[in-house]
């Protein structure tokens, strides 16, 4: 896209952006799992300026996460299996949550389960009213690395039956976060719509694995792990053009290998309403400040004035 007009280069850009309900200063947020429970990027920019940031998945109960090594460095991204390690709601709601809200962050809570009801307990210790500065409730379906259930987003009745229960609980926007792992993709995200879902989240990580050359073994402690980065970029762009083809009016926000503002841009333009960047912040911890400026500067320099001009452009 080059610009139309070398006018409007000088021109400020409105990068704030509407997903579904929620209203966010800024297209671009971090991720979930790829920046802690709390305030842990407060250090390299201000969390008040990103879109939310989005916390690592809790569940009711505290949960101990893999074993090592979790992260494994790989061609272009990494692989995990950090196994949802978090201290739990009650304990997060307690301990986490005032450290964000003292930033002036927007918060997007991920919540995770192994059964539908460990969901919807997790979504009821939250509970119906508002929970400043909680904009939304993120539900993780989509998990790789949990061993003793499959992955709850290549299920439709599944992922609807979850989306249902977490919606009854809270009266915060839901967004279901999707697996790229299925060619269902698409009719997933219409069953978790249907159920409820404001917006849908895609993408998770992609299953992979890498070998230790001097053992043959897994170089994850859990084995196999989940593929993120650059890598899975076009993984992404594909799943967010695909579902925003067949339903152009549920809510996307779009994450995979976004780590300039070209590739934030280009997730927009397959049709996300915001994006989120993750493994860029490991090489980076500023990663997701940066992408945000980066974001601006690009829809700056061609013409454009808000993130929605560019949305959805691989359609029209
Ligand atoms: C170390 C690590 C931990 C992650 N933990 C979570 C998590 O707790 N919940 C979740 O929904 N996604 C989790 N993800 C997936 C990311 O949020 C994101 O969907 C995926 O990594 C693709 O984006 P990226 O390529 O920008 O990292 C994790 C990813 C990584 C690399």
């Amino acid at each position: 896209m080059v610009g139309d007009s070398r006018r409007d280069s000088a021109s400020p850009v409105d990068m704030s952006v509407t997903v579904g309900r929620v209203h966010l200063r800024h297209a671009v947020m971090t991720a979930s799992g790829t920046s802690g429970h709390a305030d842990e990027l407060a250090a390299y920019g201000d969390l008040a300026s990103l879109g939310a940031v989005v916390v690592k998945s809790l569940s009711v109960m505290p949960w101990a996460g893999n074993p090592a090594p979790r992260v494994h460095p790989v061609a272009q991204g990494m692989l995990n299996a950090v196994g949802l390690q978090g201290p739990g709601m009650a304990a997060w709601l307690r301990d986490d949550l005032p450290r964000l809200a003292s930033c002036d962050a927007a918060v997007v809570l991920s919540i995770w389960g192994r059964t539908v009801e460990e969901y919807r307990e997790a979504a009821a210790v939250l509970g119906a009213g508002a929970r400043d500065p909680i904009v939304a409730v993120e539900v993780n379906l989509s998990c790789p690395n949990m061993s003793g259930h499959g992955i709850f987003a290549h299920d439709a009745d599944m992922s609807a039956a979850v989306i249902s229960a977490v919606v009854e609980q809270v009266s915060l926007p839901v967004w279901a976060k999707l697996s790229p792992n299925t060619d269902r993709l698409v009719a997933i995200a219409g069953r978790v719509r249907d159920a409820g879902a404001d917006a849908v989240t895609l993408v998770n990580t992609v299953l992979g694995m890498a070998l230790d050359p001097d053992t043959g073994r897994p170089a994850l402690g859990n084995g196999g792990g989940g593929l993120s980065g650059r890598a899975i970029h076009p993984v992404a762009v594909r799943a967010v053009h695909d579902v925003r083809a067949a339903h152009p009016d549920l809510p996307i926000v779009g994450v995979g290998g976004v780590a300039d503002g070209w590739s934030a841009a280009e997730l927009i333009m397959a049709g996300a309403d915001a994006v989120q960047v993750g493994t860029a912040t490991f090489a980076d911890p500023a990663a997701p400040f940066r992408v945000a400026a980066d974001l601006e500067a690009w829809l700056r320099a061609h013409g454009h004035r808000s993130p929605g001009a560019i949305r959805g452009l691989a359609h029209r």
